[in-house]
């Protein structure tokens, strides 16, 4: 049995399961944001990933890609059906993002919940080496903390939440909400994106399990032995700015960039890339594009709205019900707005390379992150990171984890049609040294805090608290 001195526990395998040239089944590293963050830590370590390789009741053995071992995690479809769909897509997902839409609270879910849970805590258990590193990720996995150190009482346990930490008024409605708080307490750090996410966990660690927090602290009382410790911070997550340089600075992607703008032709390019999902207030976003052109303020000729929406969670019904209310309200914009010459939202439900995301964020004047609530949202922090000739403006939401490091973007509250109206306006008229100033200030704050340093941080709280540190 080949034990990781570092194992990362997550949702998804950080590969694609596809068809290889010989028609056989292969793997292909998948593109995530997760995937660039943690091989950044895992870099000379000798390392494992738990996770689920993405198609259901794929059993199979442990194997090595890229120098990692993969450990896939078998998922039926029921439990695709109650554990993913349901009760982290149903229920957690939209209770963490403000009640967006309406979480359900059903028990069958949660017993899938509890019992996949455990499937991921076990092939942790089994693949960490003695006095090894678990990292567990994201809300699906709320219980491995807990699970995985009854198990392995010797590793150290690191836990990551990328989404928002809800408020505690609206956390006590989980019907096991002292279930959750006690699975993510088995951790030894438990990171957050935001300052406020670590203080909305700690004020329903003090309310419903009346543990005492001090500072970044939360004092676990144990039965037989001293209590524990356990470190609950923000650590907001970024991007591999270098990578994303790389790639504005190849002559083929500059290229395609020019092509985009000269072919699209309008004098504005403005630019939405979103997971298609209810958090991202793409409708909101889309209302107040139509209703500029509805009021004259702009045309078809001034400025093309393109939309990137990559299919996600096509079993969850809110989404497919997103999905029909962008599709009508986006052929209705286009219907009364476009001409024979130009098209005013160029809509695109499909994934694509990170070539082409580049091309586009280099092609677009205005880049628009409307999320009515975001855990960091990545995409804000490309496109800063590829504009390096400080031009470009970022329309970006207060309810956007990024907002806290990117002030200098213009903020906007998703809600508030009227105001993203004027926002906008302001966007695609402002002065170029006003887009320089602001594009500089966010610039040097992505490119400085870059996910390496990210990961550092969240280590280097780890390895405090250890014998000896990982990688060494
Ligand atoms: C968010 C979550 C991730 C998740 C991703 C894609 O970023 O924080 O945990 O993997 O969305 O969603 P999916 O359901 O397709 O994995």
């Amino acid at each position: 049995m080949t034990r990781a001195d570092l194992v990362i526990v997550a949702n998804r395998l950080p590969v694609d399961r596809i068809e290889g040239p010989d028609g056989e089944p292969a793997w292909r590293r998948s593109p995530g944001g997760l995937v660039t963050a943690v091989e950044q830590v895992m870099q000379g370590m000798d390392g494992a990933w738990v996770g689920w390789g993405g198609q259901p009741d794929l059993d199979l053995e442990p194997f090595v890609f890229d120098d990692t071992l993969l450990v896939p995690v078998s998922l039926s479809r029921e439990d695709l059906r109650d554990y993913y769909e349901g009760f982290s897509n149903g229920t957690i997902w939209p209770l963490y993002h403000d009640v967006i839409a309406t979480p359900e609270f059903k028990r069958s879910w949660w017993d899938a919940y509890v019992r996949v849970n455990r499937r991921f805590a076990e092939a942790a258990a089994e693949h960490a080496a003695d006095g090894g590193f678990v990292w567990v990720h994201d809300y699906q996995l709320q219980l491995v903390p807990q699970m995985l150190r009854e198990l392995r009482p010797d590793v150290t346990i690191g836990y990551f939440h990328h989404i928002p930490f809800p408020a505690y008024a609206l956390f006590a409605q989980l019907p096991w909400r002292r279930q959750v708080l006690d699975g993510l307490l088995g951790a030894d750090v438990i990171g957050f994106q935001r300052v406020a996410d670590a203080g909305n966990f700690q004020r329903s660690i003090r309310r419903l399990l009346r543990y005492p927090t001090k500072g970044d602290t939360v004092t676990v009382p144990t039965i037989d032995t001293t209590p524990r410790t356990v470190i609950s911070k923000a650590y907001p997550i970024s991007i591999d700015a270098d990578q994303f340089l790389e790639l504005a600075r190849r002559p083929d992607v500059i290229a395609r960039a020019a092509r985009l703008r000269e072919q699209i032709g309008s004098e504005k390019i403005m630019l939405g890339v979103d997971r298609l999902d209810y958090t991202k207030g793409i409708r909101h976003r889309l209302k107040a594009y139509g209703e500029l052109l509805a009021d004259g303020l702009i045309t078809g000729e001034h400025v093309t709205l393109i939309q990137v929406a990559s299919p996600s969670r096509p079993g969850v019904e809110a989404y497919q019900d997103l999905r029909d209310e962008i599709e009508i309200t986006v052929g209705r914009i286009n219907g009364d707005y476009s001409t024979v010459e130009t098209t005013a939202i160029r809509y695109l439900h499909q994934g694509f390379p990170r070539e082409e995301m580049v091309a586009l964020y280099l092609a677009a004047d205005v880049m628009l992150v409307t999320a009515l609530r975001d855990g960091m949202n990545l995409v804000a922090k490309e496109y800063v990171a590829v504009r390096q000739d400080n031009t470009g403006v970022l329309l970006l939401s207060e309810f956007a984890g990024a907002a806290d490091e990117l002030g200098s973007a213009l903020l906007v509250n998703p809600h508030d049609i009227e105001g993203m109206k004027d926002t906008m306006m302001r966007a695609v008229s402002m002065p170029v040294a006003e887009q320089t100033r602001r594009m500089k200030t966010m610039r040097r704050k992505v490119i400085e805090n870059d996910v390496a340093k990210w990961g550092k941080k969240f280590l280097a709280d780890v390895n405090a608290l250890r014998p000896r540190e990982v990688g060494e």
